[in-house]
């Protein structure tokens, strides 16, 4: 058993695709043990972004990522971190595989509707980020 944290970005909230997702999300079979809404600042969004402080697009996505509320989620699952970056697609809509949540709602590069962690070690980081162990339920 593994986990990951997913995030529904800003762009995907404002338009109440939620739902859809996760619906998306328990049709895979992925298990949600954790979830909130929030609405990070920017010293937030810089924080949980940190690995890519160095790339073009920080400032902007930090931005975009404060500019309203979000959904966390931990999920849990055989080999979840996979399962849900391949759920997902690739990070750009437009060169994401038919039938994943960012070529299905993603609008371009940035916005890009979810997040997932990428390794094991960045799912320990994002999940303790967001949740303390007595919020991670199931
Ligand atoms: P995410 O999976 O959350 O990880 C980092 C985020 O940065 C990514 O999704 C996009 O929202 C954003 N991102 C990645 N590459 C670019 C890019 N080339 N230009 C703008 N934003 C990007």
């Amino acid at each position: 058993m593994e986990r990951t944290l997913a995030i529904i970005k800003p762009d995907a909230v404002e338009r109440n695709i939620i739902g859809e997702i996760v619906k998306a999300i328990e049709g895979e079979g992925l298990v949600i043990s954790a979830m909130k809404m929030l609405h990070l600042t920017k010293k937030q969004a810089e924080g949980f972004y940190y690995v890519h402080k160095d790339k073009p697009f920080f400032d902007s996505l930090t931005d975009y990522m404060s500019s309203g509320p979000i959904v966390v989620m931990v999920l849990s699952g055989e080999n979840v971190i996979e399962r849900w970056r391949k759920l997902m697609g690739a990070t750009d809509p437009a060169k994401a595989e038919e039938g994943t949540i960012r070529k299905r709602f993603g609008l371009n590069i940035e916005r890009n509707s979810v997040h997932g962690s990428d390794s094991p070690e960045s799912a320990k980081y994002e999940i303790s980020y967001f949740f303390n162990a007595l919020e991670i339920v199931r």
